[in-house]
């Protein structure tokens, strides 16, 4: 198990795009952090355009890896849960500019955090793992 955290490090696209999902849980923390300061709502919808346009260009690097090693099939429906995800955010923006609310920002919040936990620890992990393996076949 070691070895293989060792590889991870080592690999620049790999590391990166972990890197990247540290920062997306980052974002998400902002967004929890200014539910209860009706000051910073505004702050809200910025925080979820910065989010969007950056997971955007994350799924570009993450697709643009997975289709260089793994089966068509698996990058297909993977490509299907950031489709599923960006038009959540883009949903998630356009609900705050109608109502900009302490329970609209909570109630994101709580989704983006759930659905990036399950895609970034369940999915993405398995997949960099896969791709972690193939690439020491290689
Ligand atoms: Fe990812
Ligand atoms: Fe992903």
């Amino acid at each position: 198990m070691k070895q293989i955290d060792l590889d991870v490090k080592s690999d620049a696209g790999i590391k990166n795009i972990d890197e990247d999902h540290n920062a997306i849980f980052s974002y998400i923390k902002k967004l929890q952090a200014i539910v209860n300061q009706p000051k910073n709502h505004e702050y809200a919808i910025v925080i979820l355009e910065n989010l969007l346009a950056f997971f955007l260009e994350h799924v570009i690097k993450e697709e643009q890896l997975l289709q260089q090693y793994l089966p068509a099939k698996l990058v297909e429906d993977h490509i299907s849960l950031h489709q599923s995800e960006l038009n959540y955010l883009d949903e998630s923006i356009r609900t705050l500019k109608v109502k900009l609310s302490s329970d609209n920002i909570q109630t994101i919040a709580v989704r983006l955090n759930q659905e990036f936990k399950n895609h970034i620890y369940r999915y993405d992990k398995n997949i960099m793992q896969k791709l972690i393996e193939l690439k020491r076949l290689r």
